[in-house]
């Protein structure tokens, strides 16, 4: 039996944690942390969790860090490395899975850069960044800090990594125009996401000169993917849905590719077997025989990609699809626990999505 603690479960993270974990036989969850809530069941703030008959702690801080084999952190940046470091300290045996953006540039000037001063950087190196996929082998018994991924990262990483490994079919300069659903704000109020100015609307965001935030964390991946320097360039979309990402990529196709494959009739087919070679052990990836949508994904871990060509313009239009809560935040947590934990990684996961 795994004994896990959520911090942060009035939110949505926190919550997609608790709908996940809350009726798995082999997980007891041990303590939840959710400051605005102390005390209360957690299906006051959650209705449809009521059934799991789940209360949160009274203060706002884990009583047992020590006993739990894993802490998942659902809280905003900052917040979060301050409290892994805290736990790490107090309980070096507990495995800390830190949905935050803290732990993911390797590099940490470069977070200081997009997040101001970072609390713990000590702990920076030894972190994993866990998108399982494309890290797996860096997953082990002996993992303490995971960095989960963003979910823009996530869903963009996953549509290129196939054509930039090994031998890559692309130039090194991706454009990624991703879209997601308001949930990936999180549950706190702000104006920009009322009903009135949301609905029946949509936006780019993000757009200064030097681009997104999330912009080094995808360039981290395609880089380490590419084995040198990818030029990225990110704009993301709020869309007027509640849950869902999708992510359409642009590359250049290199002059080998498209000499090798000039027939419309069977380029798709070519790149299609080509990403089914790639994601062949992994559970979770779909190569769609048709462009997805992101209710295919909606509350599943499935991430589905789509890969075409466009031979008017030498160009390869890759698509994924996924649900930002699910593979983009908490079933992408609970897969990287599954692996480290040395379970199957697909236990408590594995349903598809609610349809339609
Ligand atoms: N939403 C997504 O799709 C998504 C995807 C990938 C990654 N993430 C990341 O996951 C983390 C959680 O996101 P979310 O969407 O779940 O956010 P959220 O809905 O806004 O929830 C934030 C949670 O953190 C708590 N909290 C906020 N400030 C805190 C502080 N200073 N100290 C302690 N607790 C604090 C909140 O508690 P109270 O409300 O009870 O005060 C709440 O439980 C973020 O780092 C986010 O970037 C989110």
């Amino acid at each position: 039996m795994l004994k896990v603690s959520i911090v942060g479960v009035t939110g949505y993270g926190g919550g997609e944690l608790a709908r996940l974990l809350g009726r798995r036989p082999d997980v007891q969850l041990l303590e939840l942390v959710g400051r605005s809530a102390a005390g209360q069941p957690l299906g006051n703030v959650f209705p449809s969790l009521a059934p799991l008959g789940l209360t949160i702690n009274q203060g706002d801080q884990l009583e047992r860090p020590e006993e739990a084999d894993f802490v998942f952190l659902a809280l905003p940046h900052h917040a979060s490395a301050e409290k892994a470091a805290e736990i790490l300290e107090r309980a070096p045996q507990t495995r800390v899975i830190d949905l935050s953006a803290d732990f993911r540039l390797r590099d940490v000037p470069t977070y200081e850069q997009w997040y101001g001063h970072h609390p713990a950087p000590y702990l920076v190196r030894e972190a994993v960044y866990g998108l399982p996929e494309l890290y797996r082998d860096k997953l082990t018994a002996n993992t303490r800090l995971v960095a989960n991924p963003g979910c823009y990262p996530t869903c963009s990483a996953l549509a290129l990594a196939p054509a930039l490994k090994g031998q890559p079919i692309v130039e090194p300069d991706v454009i990624v125009n991703a879209l997601s659903g308001t949930s990936g704000a999180g549950r706190e109020v702000k104006p920009y996401l009322h009903f009135s100015e949301q609905n029946e609307s949509a936006n780019a965001y993000g757009l200064a000169p030097g681009g997104h935030r999330h912009m080094p964390e995808l360039k981290q991946i395609l880089d380490d993917q590419y084995g040198a320097s990818v030029d990225v360039l990110f704009t993301p979309h709020l869309m007027p849905m509640t849950r869902g990402m999708l992510a359409t990529c642009y590359a250049r196709l290199t002059p080998e590719f498209l000499a090798g494959h000039r027939d419309p009739k069977t380029v798709n087919t070519a790149l299609r077997e080509l990403y089914r070679e790639f994601y062949k052990n992994d559970p979770f990836v779909v190569v769609a025989e048709s462009s997805p949508t992101t209710k295919q994904v909606l509350g599943s871990n499935y991430c589905y990609v789509y890969p075409t060509a466009d031979l008017r313009t030498g160009r390869l239009v890759a698509i994924a699809v996924i649900d930002n809560l699910t593979k983009g935040a908490a079933g992408e947590a609970v897969q990287n626990m599954n692996i480290i934990a040395g379970l199957p990684e697909t236990t408590g996961l594995a349903q598809t999505a609610i349809y339609p």
